[in-house]
C-alpha cells in the first residue's frame, strides 16, 4: 500500500495553484472576464486554506532562530501576510476594473500587478519546498505528522486551531532552536 506523504501533498498544492493562477491569466488575456474572476476567487481561496493549514501543523515546529539551510516561523509568516494581502488585493481591483469596463491599458497594470504575486509566491514555494518540508520531514514526531495528514484529508473547518501536539508543549527537534 501506498503511504500518505502530507509534504508530497502540500508540494502538490502549491502546483495546483500555479495552475490555478495561470488559467486565471489565460481567461484574462481572452477577455473572459467572468471566468478570470471566478479563478482568480479560487486561487484566493485555497491559497488561504493552504496558509492556514501551514501556519497551524507547520509553522509551530520551525526553529526559533535562522540555522544553516532553516528559516524561523517568523519568515514564512511574513511571507503569508504579503502574500494574502496581494491576492486580496487583486481580487478587489479585478472586481473594481470589471465595474468600470477593462481597457487595454487597465488589463496590461493588472497583468503587471499579478506579476508580483507571482514572483513572491514562486519564492515562497521554493523555499517551503527546499527548506521547509525538507526539515519537518525529518523533525515532526509520528504523532505531530498524523495531525498534518489528517488536516490534509479534512475540510478546513473540521481542524482544531492549533495541533494537539502544539497545545501539549511539544518540542521541536531541532537542536540549538
Ligand atoms: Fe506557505
Ligand atoms: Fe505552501
Amino acid at each position: 500500500m501506498l503511504s500518505f506523504d502530507p509534504f508530497a501533498v502540500l508540494a502538490d498544492e502549491h502546483a495546483v495553484l500555479t495552475q490555478l493562477f495561470a488559467r486565471h491569466q489565460a481567461a484574462l488575456v481572452t477577455r473572459a472576464w467572468a471566468r478570470a474572476a471566478r479563478l482568480l476567487d479560487s486561487h484566493r481561496k485555497r491559497l488561504a486554506q493552504h496558509i492556514e493549514l501551514e501556519e497551524h501543523y507547520l509553522l509551530p515546529y520551525c526553529p526559533r532562530e535562522k540555522l544553516p539551510n532553516q528559516w524561523p516561523a517568523r519568515v514564512y509568516s511574513a511571507e503569508h501576510q504579503r502574500i494574502q494581502e496581494l491576492a486580496s488585493k487583486l481580487n478587489l481591483r479585478f472586481a473594481k476594473l470589471r465595474r468600470r469596463g477593462v481597457t487595454t491599458t487597465t488589463l496590461i497594470a493588472l497583468l503587471d500587478e499579478e506579476k508580483t504575486l507571482k514572483h513572491i509566491l514562486g519564492h515562497h514555494h521554493a523555499r517551503e519546498e527546499t527548506a521547509l518540508f525538507v526539515n519537518l520531514s525529518q523533525a515532526l514526531s509520528e504523532t505531530q505528522r498524523d495531525e498534518l495528514a489528517q488536516a490534509l484529508r479534512h475540510p478546513p473547518h473540521c481542524r482544531p486551531m492549533v495541533p494537539v501536539s502544539a497545545r501539549a508543549g511539544a518540542t521541536p527537534r531541532y537542536p540549538g532552536s
